[in-house]
């Protein structure tokens, strides 16, 4: 009795809370559900582990599935950790990404085109602002994206997009509003990850079937703490907008610096297969944006 008016009870409590509050930060970071919520609810083709800890999505001749974060942002430093699918995974498309709601949409894209087995993935990246896109950039990974997990993630501030792989910076997107460029810069994003079916296009340009005596196909994701955004609650963008208390506000996320210029341009020579810029069959003219986004060294 007398719990509630209590100090030693409130004291109970709060020390109750520490407790739990440590607990969750040293050995637990966010759970999948309460950061996402699935697209799909037969417990088979989105699978969380029993801790929260990872899910993976299953492609197969039934369904494609995926999941969406509970948040929508602005601005921030948001990466998750994919195993891609093993194997043969031509004509599978991982697509992970941050877009707000249509229309004239913005979208921050990563796309993995899967490949026959021991054939490197290709990582797609795109960035879309007021429903304008057609701004590809492709590369090959250093690494086999499909052996282990790696983190994927953005550093979206007003002034530039980082497009990040184990937070080595590989692309460069600057705000080129001065050009008359739109920019993603006032429109709430949720986070995004599907597997599907892209053998139209995806691999060597649809050529290369998906094979679906290879399926189930399972990409697997982890680390849902890292989505440190600024959180858009009831469609109210000025906390996001107009403070400088958050850390990707800095002057230090404005520009790159010297090893990551480096990093992008390491990146742009020996990795990158497509490049929009380059593209003069779609573009006679150089997009206005694209001299800035590579960088000087
Ligand atoms: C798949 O592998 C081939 C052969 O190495 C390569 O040319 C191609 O770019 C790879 N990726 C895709 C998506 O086709």
């Amino acid at each position: 009795m007398g719990f509630k008016g209590s100090p030693n009870g409130v004291v109970a409590i709060s020390f109750f809370t520490v407790v739990c509050l440590v607990m969750a930060g040293v050995s637990y970071g966010a759970t999948f559900t309460e950061q996402f919520d699935a697209f799909s609810s037969d417990g088979y083709h989105v699978q969380v582990a029993p801790d929260g800890q990872e899910a993976k999505i299953v492609l197969d001749q039934v369904a494609a599935s995926g999941f969406g974060s509970k948040n929508q942002y602005l601005f921030g430093n948001i990466s998750m950790k994919i195993k891609l699918v093993p194997g043969d995974s031509a004509g599978t498309v991982t697509a992970y990404y941050l877009s707000s709601a249509q229309p004239a949409h913005d979208e921050l894209d990563f796309e993995f085109l899967g490949n026959a087995s021991g054939q490197p993935y290709v990582l797609q990246t795109n960035v879309f602002a007021n429903g304008v896109g057609g701004r590809e950039q492709r590369i090959n990974l250093w690494f086999d994206p499909s052996a282990d997990f790696h983190s994927y993630g953005v550093l979206w501030n007003k002034n530039q997009i980082i497009f990040t792989v184990d937070d080595k910076p590989i692309r460069l997107y600057k705000n080129s509003e001065d050009l008359g460029v739109a920019y993603p810069k006032s429109k709430p994003m949720g986070l995004y990850a599907s597997l599907w079916n892209g053998d139209q296009w995806a691999t060597e340009g649809g050529l290369i079937k998906l094979n679906w005596t290879h399926a189930p196909f399972i990409v697997s994701f982890k680390e849902f703490s890292t989505l440190d955004g600024c959180v858009v609650t009831n469609n109210d963008i000025t906390p996001c907008t107009a403070t400088t208390t958050h850390w990707w506000e800095a002057s230090a996320f404005q520009t790159i610096n010297r090893n990551q210029a480096e990093q992008i341009l390491w990146v742009k020579e020996n990795y990158e297969v497509y490049d929009y810029c380059k593209d003069t069959k779609r573009y006679t003219t150089e997009p206005v944006e694209c001299s800035r986004n590579v960088p000087l060294l």
